[in-house]
């Protein structure tokens, strides 16, 4: 049962809902506030637009960057499988929270039947129904869920990872929909150092609200993997929506979009560049990101993908250990000055008023049912 206090600070902080992901080896589980844990966040959710690249790059406007998981704790990625993350709009609605007691299928810990569609035809946004709920998910139905993907880069120092080191590797057309959402992982992804590796979860939703993208940070692990290959350096993607033979083949960096710095990827005017086809990302393991063959120089790839990579020299003597990265120097200019972290966020909800506070009487509604 919940308290008259936890209840007053769901109906708070529910006020600012998108969408983000719940996993062990997150950073920010519990909000940015080292000393508590806070079962009812939804810090990492909050979207970046218009932001520095410095302050939008791995949430350092909120100071997620330096807010890691628990020692040991990863988030773990079967090669050749999947794994499942939780999508939800606060840490009160997933099994990470409370004893999972206000989990439903959905990101608002709320019941509804499919299909789920905005009014009208084609339909218009989800929070245009007369409940107006879902505006969080930023879609008119489920086939117009813009796609979500996951990035990883062998770099366990979050300062050293850079566009020029995270690749793509996973991405889901259709998301964020329902909470429990999986991810195929590319068979061919080597293991990664002992300390871990960085992923990050990605979003660029297509309309339905402010213009945003959704970056946050993970500490993760591949599991179960023979693989000796190496990640390619990865390109921006480009808008193939028109001609598939457009479409960037090989790996890929993250998207950047709609902020005052670091803008990667263009899209025609009006247009929203998202992951899925349109941007030659096709749904499932990026199973193109890899150099092409096993026995290349460490020279010809990039230096901070070198983690999993044996030297010729090195192989003939020795089973291949991962080099710890604190080895590898990164050569790119991205790193992020780790200063600027105390920058007051511009992000507000994408949504209007009367979305936050329709949301809030099904919350209270809610409330209601279990007091
Ligand atoms: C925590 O996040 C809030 C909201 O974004 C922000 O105002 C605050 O500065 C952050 N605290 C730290 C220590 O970064
Ligand atoms: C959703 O349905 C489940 C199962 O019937 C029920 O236990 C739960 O209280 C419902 N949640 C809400 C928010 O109505």
């Amino acid at each position: 049962m919940l308290s008259h206090a936890v209840i007053a600070s769901l109906l708070a902080i529910s006020a600012n809902a998108h969408v983000g992901t719940w996993n062990p080896g997150m950073y920010c589980r519990g909000g940015n506030d080292t000393k508590e844990d806070n079962q009812n966040t939804n810090l990492i959710v909050n979207p970046l637009y218009q932001l520095e690249k410095d302050v939008w790059w791995q949430q350092r406007d909120r100071g997620c960057h330096l807010v890691p998981p628990p020692d040991g704790e990863f988030l773990e990625l079967p090669a050749g499988a999947s794994f499942t993350t939780e999508l939800a709009n606060n840490r009160a609605f997933t099994t990470l929270s409370y004893d999972g007691q206000y989990v439903s299928d959905w990101q608002d810990g709320q019941n509804r039947t499919e299909p789920w569609v905005g009014p009208g035809t084609p339909p218009g946004c989800l929070v245009d129904n007369p409940d107006k709920a879902g505006g969080e998910l930023h879609a008119r139905s489920r086939e117009h869920a813009a796609g979500t993907a996951w990035a990883i880069s062998y770099e366990s120092d979050l300062d050293k990872v850079t566009m020029d080191n995270l690749v793509v590797f996973s991405v889901r057309y259709h998301t964020p929909w329902k909470r429990l959402t999986a991810y195929d992982v590319p068979a061919d992804l080597p293991e990664c150092p002992p300390e871990g590796c960085y992923c990050a979860w990605l979003w660029i939703p297509d309309g339905c609200g402010q213009p945003n993208m959704y970056m946050s940070n993970h500490r993760c692990k591949v599991t179960g993997s023979k693989s000796t290959k190496t990640l390619g350096t990865p390109k921006a993607p480009v808008w193939c929506e028109d001609d598939q033979s457009k479409c960037l083949s090989g790996p890929k960096q993250m998207m950047a979009w709609n902020q005052a710095s670091g803008d990667n990827v263009v899209a025609p005017q009006g247009r929203t560049p998202t992951y899925n086809e349109r941007m030659g990302f096709k749904d499932g393991a990026q199973d193109d990101i890899f150099v092409e063959s096993e026995n290349q120089a460490s020279s010809s790839s990039s230096s901070s993908q070198a983690a999993a990579q044996t030297s010729s020299t090195q192989a003939s003597t020795q089973s291949p250990a991962p080099a710890t990265t604190t080895s590898i120097q990164s050569t790119s200019s991205e790193s992020s000055t780790a200063a600027a972290t105390h920058s007051t966020p511009s992000a507000q909800p994408s949504q209007g008023e009367s979305t936050c506070s329709k949301h809030k009487r099904h919350l209270r509604h809610h409330a209601r049912h279990m007091a």
